[in-house]
């Protein structure tokens, strides 16, 4: 017998900071109008949260509390939304949710990329789902579309921008000159960073996005360890004046590429030519560049982050889950896992090299680390030697190549520091090629 159930929907959400926020007043705001176009309500039913004295500036008729147990027994909650982040409790509680038989929606990349898979499979074992579109791309549909609209592709590029934090501050550092600690400020205070800010610039949170897109793209198995990560925090200011003299922007990439034996997951900051269409994106836009063999090259641009972007995804996690509830279907799992991928070390990476010395201003320097590059087949495209008239005698040189292997290169750097004339040499960036 098939039980008609009311069509009315209880969420229990987990964090009310900038994330839980968004939702709730999208709920406040949107859930009359949601109903009608919908044909079924959703109510909020309880929140939790870590802190229940905190003073908020949010009006709410849902429940606050601090104990997760209230919302596991709460009978009227279908489905949890997760937005606390981090590991732990977070990953206890989806788990706990998904037990009790709630379906889950969760922003959280972290506990994604680490325990996707398991998690699904726990989902599927237990008659529930699990969506997270909201993890990866902030606004921007993508984990959707990747594993229905365009899942008949076999890809074998991904190039993305994918942290809104590191992108808002690489773009006020271009365009304002903002030095990297005010960039990074702004950017906490309008809710973009993590609460741990050293995993947007050192790259953390882009590879765990590109775990999860590239497991999802390629569908195996890429594990957030494997990705090579660079974050932004060594960059210089010069560098960003050179990237300019030379044609570039600079942006924090976050790139798989399929090759016939194995996978490159990388994260790294990069020139980027101003032709190329990711060197328009700016501010808190993200943007992923999918290469598919059937669709071809497909653009996807939108807010990486930020309250209601981030909770609009939510939504969409939300109303499919709430029509799988209602409809008593089941939710598809999203085919992330497989077999394990087989990685590549970033040593057999091909690309161009943007390379910065300092050395000491005399003759013969520059033919030395010519030599060095040369004789390990990394050859130069430009050259620049800046008169910096600084004090100490030193100047800076600073080298562009053609595609080169990056163990050649490295090697080619450990070599250079070695020279007399060598002071010190500074940031070794990859520069990204046009893909059309
Ligand atoms: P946030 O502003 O720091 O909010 C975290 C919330 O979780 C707070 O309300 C906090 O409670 C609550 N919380 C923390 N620890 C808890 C615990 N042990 N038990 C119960 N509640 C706890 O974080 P956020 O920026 O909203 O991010 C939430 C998640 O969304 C993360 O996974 C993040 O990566 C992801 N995400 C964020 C964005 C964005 O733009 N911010 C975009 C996409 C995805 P109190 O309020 O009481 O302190
Ligand atoms: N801190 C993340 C970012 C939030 O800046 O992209 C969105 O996932």
């Amino acid at each position: 017998m098939v039980v008609i159930r009311e069509r009315n929907i209880g969420i229990g959400l987990l964090g009310l900071g900038t994330v839980g926020a968004g939702v709730v007043e999208i709920l406040a705001q949107k859930s009359a109008s949601y109903e009608k176009n919908l044909g079924f309500s959703i109510e909020l039913i309880k929140i939790l949260v870590a802190d229940s004295h905190k003073t908020r500036d949010i009006q709410t008729n849902a429940k606050i509390t601090t104990d997760f147990i209230d919302l596991i027994d709460d009978p009227r909650i279908d489905l949890i939304v997760e937005a606390i982040g981090g590991e732990t409790p977070a990953l206890e509680y989806i788990r706990k949710a998904i037990d009790s038989g709630k379906h889950v929606v969760t922003a959280n990349k972290e506990v994604i990329a680490k325990y996707g898979p398991e998690l699904i499979k726990h989902a599927v074992d237990n008659g529930v789902g699990i969506r997270f579109e909201a993890s990866v791309g902030g606004g921007i549909p993508i984990l959707r579309p990747l594993s229905r609209d365009l899942l008949a592709n076999d890809f074998n590029k991904i190039t993305t921008i994918i942290n809104g934090t590191t992108n808002y501050m690489l773009t006020r550092m271009r365009l304002q000159n903002e030095n990297y600690s005010a960039a990074l400020e702004k950017s906490k205070s309008l809710g973009y960073a993590e609460p741990d800010p050293t995993a947007d610039v050192e790259g953390i949170d882009a590879a765990y996005k590109l775990a999860i897109l590239s497991s999802l793209a390629f569908k195996v198995r890429v594990r957030f360890e494997e990705v090579y990560v660079e974050g932004i925090s060594n960059l210089d200011l010069a560098d960003f004046v050179y990237a300019k003299e030379l044609g570039y922007v600079v942006k924090l990439l976050a790139i798989a590429e399929k090759f016939d034996d194995g996978i490159q997951v990388r994260v790294h900051p990069s020139f980027v030519p101003m032709e190329h269409p990711l060197a328009k994106v700016n501010g808190v836009q993200n943007a992923i560049q999918l290469s598919g063999d059937l669709v071809g090259s497909v653009i996807l641009e939108g807010p990486g982050a930020g309250k209601s972007p981030t909770a609009s995804a939510i939504m969409g996690d939300i109303f499919e889950a709430a029509e799988a509830i209602l409809e008593q279907k089941k939710l598809p799992p999203y085919p992330f896992g497989g077999n394990a991928a087989k990685i590549q070390h970033i040593d057999l990476l091909h690309s161009q090299y943007y390379l910065r010395i300092k050395v000491k201003d005399q003759p013969g320097v520059m033919a030395e680390i010519s030599r060095a590059l040369g004789d390990r087949d990394v050859s130069l495209a430009s050259v620049i030697q800046k008169d910096l008239a600084v004090l100490d005698g030193s100047t800076e040189i600073v080298v562009t190549t053609h595609s080169a292997l990056e163990a050649s290169v490295r090697d080619a750097i450990a070599s250079i520091r070695t020279q007399d004339a060598v002071i010190d040499v500074f940031n070794l960036i990859r520069i990204e090629e046009v893909i059309t």
